[in-house]
């Protein structure tokens, strides 16, 4: 064969080479392969990755473009509600479920049109590897959705944006729920209407959420201040969660909210420039916070919560028995205080993979390094 005939094939095999997941998970998710060493494939239409996220052969999607779903579903107009006033700062509801009818009676109505394609994300099936090119992989107007079993799905280095933002109900840029072995890494949400990510009332299993930006950054508010309330849920009945080097910003509520029976690993996160509260826990939650910085964050636990909490201020010898190393401190600068001296439920992590920390002032370069674009 002439070398010429070879050439393409080389580069193709070069190309497939550079199309690869970067680095590991760590932590709960540490082993999560995703679509493996399946053949990358580039979808050129929503429709095709709707099908590849959503076909039961496990695949390595690469985006190296926006995917703009935007009335791919058409639009509704429907009687809503404004629970925090009718102010063109201010989030309004859709009658999601009866919610205006049921839980806010007292609201005003309100007309509202939004697109339909922001409700439901993109269902992503077993054995996937979603992987941005560069800083081209964005998806828009729909957020991506893994439940009823789903699990091995690595999703990296994709940007989740512009859901419905004005509206409540109007759609969740990631759901976990019935999963097991996540990794979200690398990943910008923004403008959303609800969660940037949700991991419902069933179990969603081991996940890692590592390096990514959570940006609140919207003006629309519930909150009525140009700050998201809606930012991590994770309320999931048996959930161990690695949340390590994100960046969550902007933010006035529920970032995150921690419920049902879940073990959550904060470590090395910034949080940054929030109005309002950052953890808010009920009962069955158990955290541990190390490592991390609170900076501008007016409240960083939200009082008359409950659950159970480990939070030093000081580097605490507690963790040795579990994870081989004391816990770390965390930094606060203009913020408000987050101490928890509950050290009962840290047995939970014995056995499991636990990521590694660092000072709390490496965190500070999370800033730079979080996010779809900054490989
Ligand atoms: C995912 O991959 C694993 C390992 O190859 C395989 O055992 C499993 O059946 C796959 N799951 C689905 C839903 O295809």
């Amino acid at each position: 064969m002439r070398p010429s005939a070879l050439w393409p094939s080389a580069l193709v095999a070069l190309a497939h080479t550079a199309a690869a997941v970067t680095g590991a998970a760590e932590g709960f998710a540490k082993g999560v392969t995703g679509g493996g060493n399946a053949s990358p494939v580039y979808p050129q239409t929503t429709a095709e990755l709707v099908s590849y996220l959503g076909d039961s052969q496990p695949r390595v999607i690469m985006l190296d473009r926006t995917f703009d779903f935007t009335g791919t579903e058409g639009t509704a107009t429907e009687t809503g509600c404004a629970p925090w006033g009718t102010g063109s700062g201010c989030q309004t509801a859709l009658n999601k479920n009866d919610w205006c009818t049921k839980e806010q009676p007292n609201a005003p109505s309100v007309t509202i049109t939004y697109d339909k394609a922001g409700i439901l994300g993109i269902t992503v099936k077993s054995n996937k590897s979603l992987i941005g090119v560069g800083n081209k992989g964005v998806i828009k107007g729909k957020g991506i959705r893994m439940v009823s079993g789903t699990n091995n799905v690595i999703i990296q280095n994709i940007h989740i944006t512009n859901l419905n933002p004005q509206y409540v109900w109007g759609g969740d840029a990631i759901t976990l729920d019935n999963t097991d072995m996540i990794w979200i890494d690398h990943v910008t949400t923004s403008l959303v209407s609800r969660q940037h990510v949700v991991l419902g009332n069933n179990p969603s299993g081991r996940v890692t959420i590592s390096n990514s930006k959570f940006d609140g950054k919207t003006s629309w508010s519930a909150t009525c201040n140009g700050y998201h309330y809606w930012g991590l849920y994770f309320t999931g009945s048996n959930d161990m969660i690695t949340l390590k080097n994100n960046l969550i910003t902007h933010m006035s509520g529920r970032s995150p909210k921690v419920a049902g029976n879940t073990l959550l690993h904060a470590v090395n996160n910034y949080w940054y420039d929030s109005e309002g509260h950052a953890f808010e826990l009920e009962s069955g939650a158990k955290v541990l916070v190390e490592g991390s910085v609170f900076q501008n964050v007016e409240t960083p636990l939200q009082s008359g919560g409950s659950g159970q909490l480990f939070a030093s201020t000081s580097a605490a010898s507690a963790c040795s028995q579990y994870f081989g190393r004391a816990c770390e401190a965390n930094g606060f600068g203009s913020s408000g205080t987050l101490a928890g001296s509950d050290t009962s439920f840290l047995q939970y992590f014995a056995g499991k993979n636990i990521a590694s920390a660092t000072d709390y002032n490496t965190a500070k370069n999370v800033f730079n390094t979080a996010g779809f674009g900054t490989f």
